[in-house]
């Protein structure tokens, strides 16, 4: 990855895991570019960037080429890199906009590579997601495992996105790093159990109703941490011409079940006596994955891990989005 030269384009850029990502980028004193079509943006981080220096915002999706063109501009030919976050992230709300997945996450993702080709920009760092392996296989899931049979359109969305990408650099020259991720959580989170519970817990602090029967379980780990491995990772994974793109899996060894952080969230908020309302069912709605355990141990070999265990992290993140939120009950 071109980190001495300095100029990156980050899809996605302005929303939860993309922020924090661009604030890193910039505090190594890299350049960057955000592309993204503010569907879903965090507006209190967006606001405090105005006149940021060596960041640049343009506002367009990933699907557009005139916008990708835009985004792409400011890399000189082969001496840029492009971070690409951007996908349609809400998987319940694929469920009711068909078309979103597909449109946002493999059509963007198509979209970006060709404007990657256009520009002459060889690398791109991809964040794919636990939601592609689906639940017939065995946990904790492998890269090697498969078929893959997703329960999702975020995750059929993903593996599209995956697809393309591995072609586009065996046929083009481009070189990916692409990372599933487990659950990311931490500070301007704007979905996710932990944040669901938190208004849910203001509105009513007696009772809170639970999304499935409780016992999903999901491999947790903070933002910082995530941003970590997609910064300094890619430099540990040699790629070459055999072997132009690589797969890993990134999150923590553990998990947590929805009943932990119904806990949690309880604590945090110095609550007790809620009366708890699982809604039955072992997924919480039409496309959730009731399991998320990866195998973390290609990253773990090449020195990275979360600071957390998923417990810890569950908790940490609680903490920040109680305090971001202003909740008191
Ligand atoms: N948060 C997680 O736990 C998690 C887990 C696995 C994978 N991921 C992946 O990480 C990436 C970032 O996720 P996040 O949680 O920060 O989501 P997010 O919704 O907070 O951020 C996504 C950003 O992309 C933008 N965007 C959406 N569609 C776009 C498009 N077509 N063109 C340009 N911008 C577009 C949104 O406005 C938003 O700012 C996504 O690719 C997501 O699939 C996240």
């Amino acid at each position: 990855m071109p980190y001495g030269r300095g100029a990156f384009c980050v899809t996605g850029g302005a929303g939860f895991i993309g922020s924090h990502l661009v604030d890193r980028l910039l505090q190594l004193g890299m350049t960057v570019t955000v592309l993204d079509d503010m569907s879903n943006p965090n507006r209190a981080w967006l606001n405090a960037q105005r006149r940021r220096p060596r960041l640049d915002v343009v506002e367009g999706s990933c699907a557009d080429p005139s916008a990708v063109d835009a985004a792409l501009a400011g890399l000189a030919d082969g001496q840029g890199a492009v971070y690409h976050l951007a996908a349609n992230a809400d998987i319940r709300g694929g469920a009711d906009e068909r078309d979103k997945d597909l449109r946002d996450t493999a059509v963007g993702t198509f979209q970006v590579l060709e404007g990657m080709k256009r520009h002459g920009i060889h690398d791109i760092v991809m964040t794919s997601t636990g939601a592609v392996y689906g639940e017939r296989l065995q946990p904790p899931f492998s890269v090697l495992a498969g078929p893959l049979q997703p329960v999702s359109l975020y995750g059929a969305g993903k593996i599209a996105a995956e697809a393309f990408t591995h072609a586009y650099c065996a046929m083009f020259g481009l070189r990916a790093w692409i990372f599933r991720l487990g659950n990311v959580v931490g500070a301007r989170m704007s979905r996710g159990a932990i944040r669901d519970f938190i208004t849910k817990l203001t509105a009513d602090p007696t009772r809170l109703e639970i999304l499935g029967d409780g016992t999903q379980r999901k491999n947790y780990f903070l933002v910082e941490d995530c941003v970590e491995a997609l910064t300094t990772l890619p430099d540990r994974i040699e790629l070459t011409v055999e072997r132009p793109s690589v797969v890993m899996n990134l999150g923590s060894e553990s998990c947590t079940t929805i009943t932990t952080i119904t806990r949690c969230v309880i604590d945090e908020l110095g609550l007790s006596d809620v009366s708890l309302h699982p809604l039955g069912g072992k997924r919480g709605w039409v496309g959730d994955q009731p399991f998320v355990e990866l195998d973390v141990s290609e990253a773990f070999a090449l020195g990275w891990k979360p600071s957390r265990s998923s417990d810890e992290a569950v908790r940490e993140a609680t903490r920040r989005m109680v305090a971001e939120m202003g909740a008191s009950v």
